[in-house]
């Protein structure tokens, strides 16, 4: 039997290696030696523009600013009164929270802020005599997981109003969570004998590195005399984590990483949990003084990249990375590797993006903050309509039709995740996927010490902060990454560092920056991808130009082609039908009551041939429309698209399997006079697309 002395002792072994005894707190202020290198600015500091604004106002006008309106685990959920939760979890309203309130505030929506604020009121009304955050009761359903999906802190720096009702409300939950996870982690590991079920599936105790991030924020922010116990409930999250076998650590180790199809699924394997882990090691390294966890970090991404990313920056599972499948092993028949299995839930695109944005915060490796971009421009609104109305459950890199296939060439998702709708599979993506723009915008500036600010994450958007105490206000008016052209419009109370992050893939003597239309000069990005600019009090103007070259990456034979950060699929023409919702449990469309009259699932049938090689020696720029100051809205749609590429392209063989594309045939033989020119356009905007192509042999 395992007995609380035990874990005590645990701890501190855990806390201090090869140190006698420290408090908690002792130990945490040692492992500060590494802090972030960038520090996030409050909430509503930075706010989009151009096409990042319309996305964003888009997503706000539609789904996901009307789930709470119509939406039955919204709306109805036991968060708020109802009867309504998708799974045992209850995590539907928590994501739901987690999103509105950055939407809100990074877009000054009023309407959106009265939904969180409502939210707000009723959760902390009906806080438990005992702290509890939540609508469970019992010890068998109080799972601690929904509530790190909170974005108290987020709401208590946006709105000063509420800090102290939320910080006090938080003090007296974490001091309830401190007590349930001191005897024997309830809330955190199940233990049958006592009937629990808040974590049948063990998702929240594959994700213990959630709630210490918020708790972290409570500590350094609003610590109120309570800062043992904080910072203990920090380490007891990761040492249940631990016993419940879900210690990342012990996964992103060489030989035990899965690089081959050879290798049983668990929760490490779980895509989206696999997504949000990438992040644990850098959280654990500000709990310890273990510096082996940076080097962990980088394996860990570097690892996921070369085994288990897609070309458009996600991660590749559905939902589990691969496991010894009947379906894998068909694809298996026809001659492949993992990596090349290429189905993308959306929320691995959500998750990825928050943890590569975290990992270059706290690390500023500059390839890190590149896939974050790259996700964010390609992975994340691929899986979108363009009018935001409906999304897709699974993405595929080759993806000729989006319907009910026939077939199941999925691990253990449904075989209509692919179209367009309400809840195409699980929900959790319907409720999760609002958070990612937001959150992009919200860290795309960052603080650099006390005089520095940096554009971190490009885009078109503006901030208004202060450095050295004095205000700083910064426009960025640009189509990035349709264009490689930033114009910035500084003005300054006082003179400070700016700095702007190089992507890593900008290459050669184009790339320059111009100083109130003064001369070209080079670019020089430090070893964080910087470069530095002194900003003298008053106003700057600043040019940037990076060049945005056609690249391709090759995976066994095949390529996917990029132009920039954006990746350029063979854009397949369709028609589109749509019906009523389905309900994701029975498969029956919805009643009218229970949708919004917008809310439809999409079937998109191909209407022009897609089964091509490429010559790729041929790629050329065909329309650019990039700079132009007026990019229409629904930037990603096959209509609006400002920028296409062409390419000669040659009609091949392509097998169909399990209703779906077979990977991509290896240096098909071609005949030169069937020689055609096909448009390639950006992957979000072409619903039905070929990225991964094969290359054309001509002999
Ligand atoms: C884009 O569409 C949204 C939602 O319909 C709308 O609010 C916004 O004003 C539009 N933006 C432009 C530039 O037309
Ligand atoms: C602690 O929880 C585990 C399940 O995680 C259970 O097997 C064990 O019996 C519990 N111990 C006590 C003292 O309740
Ligand atoms: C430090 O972290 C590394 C990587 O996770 C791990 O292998 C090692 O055991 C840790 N060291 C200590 C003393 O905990
Ligand atoms: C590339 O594909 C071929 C044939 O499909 C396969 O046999 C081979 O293992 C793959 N090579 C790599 C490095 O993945
Ligand atoms: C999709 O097709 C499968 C057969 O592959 C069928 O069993 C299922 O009912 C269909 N689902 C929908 C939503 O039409
Ligand atoms: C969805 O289907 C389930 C049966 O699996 C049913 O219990 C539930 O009431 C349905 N929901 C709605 C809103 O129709």
């Amino acid at each position: 039997m395992r007995s609380r002395s035990v874990w005590t002792s645990l701890l501190s072994v855990m806390l201090l290696p090869g140190a006698s005894i420290s408090t908690p707190a002792e130990a945490h202020e040692n492992g500060q030696s590494r802090a972030f290198q960038f520090d996030s600015l409050p909430l509503g500091a930075v706010k989009p523009m151009g096409w990042l604004r319309d996305q964003m106002t888009l997503s706000a006008e539609e789904l996901g600013g009307q789930l709470f309106d119509f939406y039955r685990y919204v709306h109805r959920s036991t968060w708020l009164g109802g009867e309504y939760e998708y799974s045992e979890l209850n995590e539907a309203v928590p994501y739901w929270f987690n999103y509105i309130v950055p939407l809100a505030w990074t877009l000054d929506d009023q309407r959106l802020k009265d939904q969180a604020k409502a939210f707000l009121d009723y959760t902390l009304d009906t806080q438990a005599e005992d702290g509890w955050l939540g609508p469970e009761t019992t010890r068998q359903t109080r799972g601690i997981w929904a509530r790190s999906l909170f974005a108290f802190g987020q709401y208590a720096e946006a709105d000063p109003a509420e800090t102290d009702r939320i910080v006090t409300a938080l003090h007296k939950f974490v001091d309830l969570a401190h007590s349930m996870l001191k005897n024997n982690f309830t809330g955190l590991i199940q233990d049958r004998s006592q009937g629990d079920n808040f974590d049948p599936w063990g998702f929240g105790v594959s994700r213990t590195h959630e709630l210490p991030i918020s708790l972290r924020w409570l500590y350094e922010k609003h610590p109120r005399q309570n800062s043992e116990v904080i910072l203990e409930t920090i380490d007891l999250m990761v040492e249940g984590g631990r016993l419940g076998n879900c210690d990342w650590t012990t996964f992103f180790v060489d030989g035990t990483f899965p690089k081959d199809t050879n290798f049983k699924s668990s929760g490490f394997t779980h895509g989206v949990n696999l997504a949000q882990g990438l992040h644990y090691p850098s959280v654990l390294v500000r709990c310890t003084k273990n510096e082996s966890l940076v080097q962990q970090t980088h394996d860990a991404v570097d690892m996921t990249l070369q085994y288990h990313t897609s070309l458009s920056g996600t991660i590749i599972g559905d939902e589990h990375l691969d496991a010894q499948s009947p379906q894998r092993r068909a694809f298996a028949s026809i001659g492949t590797i993992l990596t090349s299995l290429t189905n993308s839930e959306l929320c691995m695109a959500v998750e990825s993006m928050f943890s590569y944005t975290y990992l270059y915060r706290y690390h500023g490796t500059n390839l890190i903050a590149d896939r974050a971009e790259l996700a964010a421009f390609n992975a994340l609104p691929a899986a979108m309509s363009p009018d935001w109305w409906s999304h897709q459950y699974v993405t595929q890199t080759n993806q000729p039709w989006s319907r009910n296939l026939t077939e199941d060439p999925y691990f253990n998702v449904a075989t209509y995740s692919n179209t367009f709708g309400l809840e195409p599979n699980f929900p959790c993506c319907t409720v999760n996927h609002p958070q990612a723009y937001p959150k992009y915008v919200s860290s795309a500036f960052v603080r650099k010490g006390d005089k520095g600010l940096v554009h971190m994450l490009l885009g078109p958007m503006s901030v208004e902060t202060s450095v050295n105490g004095r205000s700083v206000k910064v426009e960025v008016t640009t189509n990035y990454p349709f264009s490689g052209t930033l114009h910035y419009k500084i003005d300054a109370d006082t003179k400070y560092d700016f700095s702007i992050r190089i992507p890593g893939w900008t290459v050669g003597e184009d790339a320059f920056v111009i100083i109130n239309y003064g001369r070209k000069e080079a670019l020089r990005p430090n070893n964080e991808g910087l470069h530095r600019l002194g900003v003298k009090k008053s106003t700057t103007e600043v040019t940037v130009h990076l060049p945005m070259e056609i690249t391709t990456v090759s995976r066994n034979e095949t390529i996917g082609v990029y132009r920039g950060p954006i990746l350029y699929p063979a854009d397949i023409e369709y028609t589109e039908t749509s019906h009523q919702p389905l309900n994701w449990t029975d498969l029956q469309p919805l009643d009218d009551t229970e949708v919004d009259p917008c809310a439809k699932d999409h079937i998109l049938e191909p209407t022009s041939a897609w089964k091509y090689a490429l010559d790729p020696e041929t790629l050329r720029v065909g329309d650019l429309a990039a700079d132009r100051d007026d990019l229409p809205n629904a930037t990603f749609s096959r209509e609006n698209s400002p920028v296409s590429l062409q390419v000669d392209a040659y009609p091949i063989d392509w097998p169909i399997i399990l209703d779906t594309a077979a990977l991509p045939p290896i240096a098909p033989r071609v005949d030169r006079s069937e020689k055609v020119n096909l448009r390639l356009i950006p992957f979000a905007a072409a619903k039905l697309h070929i990225a991964q192509f094969p290359v054309a042999r001509f002999n």
